[in-house]
């Protein structure tokens, strides 16, 4: 009996770790494919999206403001590791949404004024096609305030806020997004040191755990909603 439990144990042991290995060598291809991707996720922050997703093990990922997808990308290949959950990847792919709140000086205003979003949003369709991560992201092409009420309250169990950034807009998916996150979910919140987006963070450290350890220096923060 001691002998069949002992190799049982080592067996499961085996496994483990051979699922451990497996996971390791699909984030660095993950990663190296992510470079190609037009965005911001740095790996460091790909890792870390990706390890929650494999603790985690959610049903419902949303992120607002997709770009080119170099977050979702991650946070999909996670989703198709697991082969669980979907990502909610909203974003109006519209010029005039993102420059919504910026003065015309502003350098956000003059960048986001020019960039061909149309180009964009059709290499993030053709990225998703080609990784064959359709069944695990549903592309919703309309701002996050439409889009809020397609989620059922406490339905969301990982939200990654990184759309527009003036105070107003950022405010708003905070207030309109933290009902939609289930108790005990989690948020990221990018360029959580932009002077524009302190109301927004003050208002989830009013209303969640911050997660330092788990989150990216003072950029992109991690809470964990009460
Ligand atoms: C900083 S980029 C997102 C970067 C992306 N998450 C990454 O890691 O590369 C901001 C995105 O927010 C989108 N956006 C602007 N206004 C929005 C709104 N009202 N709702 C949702 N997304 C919005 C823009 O189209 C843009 O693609």
């Amino acid at each position: 009996m001691k002998k069949t439990i002992f190799i049982f144990f080592i067996l499961f042991s085996t496994f483990l770790k051979s699922e451990d290995i497996s996971w390791k060598k699909y984030k660095k291809k993950t990663f190296f494919y992510q470079k190609k991707i037009p965005g911001w996720c740095t790996v460091e922050k790909s890792e870390k999206m990706m390890n929650l997703i494999y603790n985690a093990s959610p049903e419902i990922c949303v992120e607002i403001g997709v770009f080119g997808g170099s977050s979702v990308y991650p946070t999909a290949m996670a989703l198709k590791f697991l082969n669980k959950g979907k990502i909610y990847a909203i974003d109006p792919w519209e010029n005039n949404e993102c420059v919504e709140g910026y003065d015309k000086n502003d350098p956000n205003y003059i960048w986001w004024n020019k960039i061909n979003l149309n180009k964009i949003y059709k290499s993030f369709k053709k990225m998703i096609n080609i990784n064959k991560l359709s069944s695990f992201c549903q592309i919703m092409k309309m701002t996050s305030e439409n889009a809020v009420n397609f989620f059922k309250d406490e339905s969301i169990d990982i939200l990654h806020i990184d759309g527009n950034h003036t105070e107003q807009k950022s405010f708003l998916d905070v207030q309109n997004f933290l009902p939609k996150v289930k108790k005990g979910g989690f948020i990221w919140f990018d360029d959580a040191n932009w002077n524009t987006t302190s109301k927004a963070i003050n208002y989830l450290q009013e209303n969640c755990e911050f997660l330092p350890n788990m989150s990216i220096n003072n950029t992109c923060l991690l809470f964990r909603k009460f």
